[in-house]
Formats: C-alpha cells, sequence, structure tokens
C-alpha cells in the first residue's frame, strides 16, 4: 500500500519566526490526521528550531537539497549528516529551479540520491518536462531521460525507498496545473519505467506525488487517479488555510 505524503515546499521564503508561527498553526490543526504523511522543507535557517518544535508531532521534517559529499571545502553548501543531525527524514533532490537556475543535473541529482539514501534520509526526486519540451513532444523523452539517469544504478532495496515528484516546469508557480488526466498520463509511464528497473512489485509500491500550482480545489481530482500518491506544494504551502485544506483533502480519500 502506497501512504500519500504531502510535502510542503517553502522554497526561499519565511524567517525563523514567521516560520515557527506557521508550523505552531499546523501542529494544532493537523494533529490527528493519520492517513497522511505531513511533510515540511523550510529553509535551512529555519530547520534546527523546527525540528525541536515538531519533534512529538505527526509532521516531518524535509530539506530542500544537501551536497552528496558527507563534508568538505564546498563553501555554501550543506551535508546529509548536518541534515541527520535536526533529524530530517527527507530532502528534495533535483527540483527543477535547482536544475535551472543552479545547474543541478542527472548525474548531481544521481550522486545525491545515493548519498541521502545511505544514510537513510528519504530523497524526493524531482522530474519534469519544460514547457516547450512538452509541445516539441518530448515529455515521455525528457521523464525518461530524468528517471533513468537521476536514479542511475540504484539496487531495487534502494529505490523502494525513494519518493518520485512528477512536476511539469510549466505548472510550477504558473497558477497552470496539469489536467488530472494528464498527470496521471505521466505517473503511470514513470511507474513502468520504475517497473524496468526493479520489478512491478517495487514499483507499485513507490510514492508519485504531483506538483505544479497544487491547490485545495485540484488536490483531491489529482490524487483520486491512480497513479498519483500526494502532492508537492509550494506557494499553497506558505500559508496555514489551504495547506490545511490540501491536506484534509488529500485524507479523505481512499489508500492505494
Ligand atoms: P507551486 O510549486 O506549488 O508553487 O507551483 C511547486 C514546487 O515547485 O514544488
Amino acid at each position: 500500500m502506497r501512504k500519500i505524503i504531502i510535502a510542503g515546499n517553502w522554497k526561499m521564503y519565511k524567517t525563523i519566526s514567521e516560520a515557527l508561527e506557521l508550523v505552531n498553526g499546523l501542529k494544532r490543526i493537523l494533529y490527528n490526521i493519520e492517513n497522511v504523511e505531513i511533510v515540511i522543507c523550510p529553509p535551512y535557517t529555519c530547520l534546527d528550531q523546527i525540528s525541536e518544535l515538531i519533534s512529538e508531532s505527526n509532521i516531518k521534517l524535509g530539506a530542500q537539497d544537501m551536497h552528496w559529499e558527507t563534508e568538505g571545502a564546498f563553501t555554501g553548501e550543506v551535508s546529509v549528516l548536518m541534515l541527520k543531525d535536526l533529524s530530517c527524514r527527507y530532502v528534495i533532490i533535483g527540483h527543477s529551479e535547482r536544475r535551472q537556475y543552479f545547474s543541478e543535473t542527472n548525474e548531481t541529482v544521481n550522486k545525491k540520491v545515493k548519498t541521502a539514501l545511505k544514510y537513510n534520509i528519504t530523497p524526493i526526486v524531482c522530474v519534469g518536462e519544460k514547457l516547450e519540451e512538452r509541445q516539441a513532444g518530448k515529455t515521455f523523452q525528457i521523464i525518461e531521460d530524468h528517471i533513468k539517469n537521476g536514479l542511475k544504478d540504484l539496487s531495487k532495496e534502494e529505490l523502494a525507498r525513494v519518493v518520485i515528484a512528477y512536476e511539469p516546469v510549466w505548472a510550477i508557480g504558473t497558477g497552470l496545473t496539469a489536467k488530472p488526466e494528464q498527470a496521471q498520463e505521466v505517473h503511470s509511464f514513470i511507474r513502468k519505467l520504475l517497473s524496468d528497473m526493479s520489478d512491478e512489485e517495487t514499483a507499485q509500491n513507490i510514492t508519485i506525488q504531483y506538483g505544479g500550482s497544487v491547490k485545495p480545489d485540484n488536490t483531491k481530482d489529482l490524487i483520486k487517479q491512480k497513479d498519483i500518491d500526494g502532492a508537492l506544494v509550494g506557494g499553497a504551502s506558505l500559508k496555514i488555510d489551504p495547506f490545511v485544506e490540501i491536506i484534509k483533502n488529500a485524507a479523505g480519500l481512499e489508500a492505494k
């Protein structure tokens, strides 16, 4: 069975005081949600205090990126050991904004994924096509490239511990959401690729989230799709009301 995972990607938003206010609100309202894995991925500067605040709660902590080395002379970078120290359970890897602005490639994604798995942090691996790629009919080619190379050389056991987020780049922060059937088509393609890389049973148990302008009113229709197992939420995770509503809408759905 795949558990629905709703993760909030806060990007470069929130000072510590703003972050604590948001998390206190989420904790107060969401304490009895059990069938959805709730994850928040704040900026590094807030991780320490939030980690303490949610330690006894049903909210899990994630980071937005990490380096593939455990330590070293890499000015400005953060390592997996540092994230472990803060009790991070998840880390987003290969977000399209990292690919676009910070030279992230499938090769660096692959190295980071391996390090995260080695240290028992769940990587949320982002894949997705740009608008021009979709228009040129290259969606499946791009997805295959991201999945096969980003997850290259992982054993079946390692693949089973990965979370994928399908995020069409044209839907991120634009207000344009992929239609549920449009997203499902890609999710089922991803599951097929994962099955080819491992086996059917392993692939059936991997959580594949959708991301890109997820809002309270489109959550249910997306997650009802056969191969959509949750959401990676940007803008709508920055305020209590929409994020709570997204989680409650997801919690009302059957597990797959
Ligand atoms: P959005 O961002 O929900 O604001 O579109 C999603 C993401 O970038 O993960």
